[in-house]
């Protein structure tokens, strides 16, 4: 396993382009299964994520080739309806091929996906969802085997449970009521700007979809889908992660090919900790702007704090002066970062779901363990202000949602380098 090292004190500063969003390409590339025709989709992040739902594609019988952030996948005819425990065990997102398969080849097998370090990862909701469009599940061995009841038909909706919205709940049963019998209406629908994209990429295959980015969202089903060509939009969760780590070495970083429209929530809380964010068409520039102030943060869903950026937003907590206080309501545990920065001297203490962040003067550079992905975006943005080295181990965590993330913090002066154990 790699692992990263990285010597602090260097301000950030010059300018670095942000890649195509993780969480939006990967339920764009299940949505291609909808149609035989082959779909070009562009701006494609090289991610371990994206590699794996290219497996995944290749094993359910699609051709699918990425190359220079273009990946051409062609379905077919042949599909099959199993998706490999193997694959699907390593990444949640796999779950999102369970719309398309079901809508193409009226049933699905995928295997459950387990818990990972941010908590439990239920489906309750994509069942739900899917089984009122007229299939029906069962769960044996581990795998959901759902199979459409003749022919699947629209439905009115209520994409809710214990929980608020679920952003691929919303994306299974969107793709799958594109070639239902008739109108779905989805209410509680998540708004994020993934599930947006996802909806044009439909549109352009020929679905009838409105509401989408609001909390209702009405498909109208069609007989086929065509192919389609689509570019990505930008990761915004890449976007923050930089915008962060401007902010934590006291930078300036202009954030290039990002949607700062995608990250209001994210730069008003930059601007609350004192830190300077002008917004231009499609980048934003941070700046340090005097000291920094504590602040209170909450996530929850699209258009407030994304979880996604939660851990990253407490690195930077952790050397602001004062108290902040950062509540975690997507992921109760999303913690896995605070023994961590723990270790860098940092002082944060849990109370349930919120985290008590005392900022400190210094953080010292330590060995420290990735343990999910945005956990370990924070270790390293603690690194790059921390006195001394700090080793991040087990960084194929951060392999699966960042592109090139040394290469770019190199070029914006950051002392970094990987090492293969
Ligand atoms: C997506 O996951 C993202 N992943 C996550 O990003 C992100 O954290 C999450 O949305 C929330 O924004 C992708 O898009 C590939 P949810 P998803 O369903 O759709 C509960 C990253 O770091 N829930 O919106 O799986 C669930 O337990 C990853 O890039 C149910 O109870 O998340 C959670 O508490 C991490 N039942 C909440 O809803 C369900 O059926 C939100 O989950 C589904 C979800």
């Amino acid at each position: 396993m790699d692992k990263i090292i990285i010597q602090g004190g260097y301000r950030l500063k010059g300018e670095v382009d942000v890649s195509g969003s993780k969480n939006a390409v990967l339920p764009i590339m299940a949505a291609a299964l909808l149609s035989e025709e082959e779909s070009v989709i562009t701006n494609v992040p090289s991610l371990w994520d994206v590699h794996t739902m290219v497996k995944i594609l290749r094993s359910l019988g699609a051709k699918a080739i990425l190359e220079n952030g273009c990946l051409k996948a062609k379905p077919g005819k042949n599909l099959k309806p199993l998706a490999p425990y193997k694959l699907v065990k390593t990444m949640r997102a796999s779950v999102c091929v369970l719309g398309p398969l079901l809508a193409r080849l009226g049933e699905a097998e995928v295997s459950l996906p387990g818990g990972c370090a941010i908590g439990p990862r239920p489906i309750d909701l994509h069942l739900k969802g899917l089984e009122a469009l007229n299939a029906e599940i069962n769960i044996e061995h581990g795998y959901v085997k759902i199979k459409a009841k003749k022919k699947l038909r629209g439905a009115e909706i209520y994409l809710g449970g214990g929980y608020g919205s679920s952003v691929l709940a919303t994306d299974n049963v969107m793709m799958a009521a594109t070639l239902a019998q008739g109108r779905t209406v989805i209410e509680n629908a998540a708004c994020e700007p993934e599930v947006v994209d996802l909806a044009r990429f439909l549109r352009k295959m020929g679905a009838k979809i409105t509401g989408e980015g609001s909390p209702r969202i009405e498909i109208e089903g069609v007989r086929r889908l065509h192919g389609a060509e689509h570019q990505v939009i930008p990761d915004r969760i890449e976007a923050g992660t930089f915008l962060y780590a401007a902010a934590i070495t006291g930078g300036d970083v202009l954030v290039r090919k990002m949607e700062p429209s995608h990250l209001n929530a994210v730069i008003d809380k930059l601007h609350q900790a004192g830190v300077r964010v002008d917004k231009f068409k499609n980048s934003a520039r941070v700046r340090k702007n005097g000291r920094l102030k504590p602040v209170e943060i909450t996530t929850l869903p699209y258009p407030a704090f994304p979880t996604d950026l939660q851990a990253q937003a407490m690195a930077l907590a952790t050397v602001t002066p004062g108290i902040s206080v950062i509540t975690e309501k997507i992921y109760p545990n999303r913690f896995m970062h605070v023994p961590e920065l723990g270790r860098m001297g940092a002082k944060v203490f849990l109370e349930g779901p919120s985290a008590i962040v005392h900022g400190v003067k210094k953080l010292s550079g330590a060995p420290v363990m990735a343990s999910d992905l945005r956990a370990s975006a924070a270790l390293v943005l603690a690194g790059l202000v921390a006195q001394g080295a700090t080793e991040v181990q087990r960084v194929y965590h951060l392999d699966r949602g960042y592109e090139n993330l040394e290469q770019k913090l190199t070029s914006l002066g950051a002392v970094i380098r990987r090492e293969k154990e």
